[in-house]
């Protein structure tokens, strides 16, 4: 059985469907099969994200009004080699309920190494949707005060559903840290109230790698702390980078 995990935040926009996106891809480069269950009813990313966009013909919510099995809603990314991502129903009218989504990552966690789900933004109906079949959680923040305190608030429901979760710092600027002009690492994580896993930069390759349906380049700065995290989730002590201690 393959490990089931949400990612989340309180905020929007702190970077689930780039991590979801990023952990899939690098989970497949050190050989893992990963699911990626796109979450966020009405506002899907991880499709155009890991670009099938519009070769995609069946969704979540397809498989729940009987029209596919749920392997017809399942497509293997051209760009992700080992990467699968289901899309998110067309509209938030099709969210399905908690209960129908835990039993279909269940069932499908047979099948992959990792299945990953990439939770919409807020802590209503969809978030509890998105959580609902998930063992783990990954806990989104940037390196700001409102959106770690947000991070709190999620890891407070989280923990009252026994859900473990750990934080993923992303979008961190070291200039502006090292200067004093932003918080530090050690400020988030105390707001966030989680265990750190790992840190990624802001890096102009995630922004043009999303825009373009395609994977970060293996060279760039991104994709390096991206396998950090995955092999820490995988288990191996990998220390903090100089730039995770900022
Ligand atoms: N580390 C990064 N460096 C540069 N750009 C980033 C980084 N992380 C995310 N972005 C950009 O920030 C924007 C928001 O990211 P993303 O869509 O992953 O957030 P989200 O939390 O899934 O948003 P939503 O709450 O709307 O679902 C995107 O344009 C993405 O390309
Ligand atoms: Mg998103």
């Amino acid at each position: 059985m393959g490990l089931i995990s949400v990612v989340t935040s309180g905020k929007g926009g702190a970077g689930k469907s780039t991590v979801t996106a990023g952990l899939g891809c690098a989970l497949a480069r050190l050989g893992r099969k990963a699911l990626l269950v796109d979450g966020d009813a009405g506002l899907r990313s991880l499709d155009l994200m890991l670009g099938i966009g519009g070769s995609a013909v069946y969704d979540m919510a397809d498989i729940f009004a009987g029209n596919c099995e749920p392997i017809r809603a399942i497509y293997p990314s051209p760009t992700c080699p080992n990467v699968f991502v289901m899309p998110a129903p067309v509209s938030l009218d099709q969210l399905a309920s908690p209960r129908d989504m835990a039993r279909l990552c269940r069932g499908l966690s047979r099948y992959y190494d990792d299945v990953l789900i990439d939770s919409p933004a807020g802590i209503g109906r969809s978030f509890e949707t998105a959580v609902a079949g998930a063992a783990q959680a990954f806990v989104v923040t940037t390196p700001d005060m409102v959106c770690a305190r947000d991070a709190q608030i999620v890891s407070h429901l989280l923990s009252g559903k026994n859900i473990p979760a750990r934080l993923i710092i992303n979008r961190l600027r070291p200039a502006p840290v090292l200067a004093g002009k932003m918080p530090d690492v050690d400020e988030i994580i105390d707001t966030a109230g989680l265990q750190l896993i790992g840190i990624l930069p802001e890096d102009e390759a995630v922004a043009v790698a999303n825009a373009n349906g395609r994977p970060l380049p293996s060279h760039c700065h991104a994709a390096a702390c991206f396998e950090n995290i995955a092999r820490r989730y995988l288990g191996e002590a990998v220390p903090l980078a100089r730039l995770e201690k900022m």
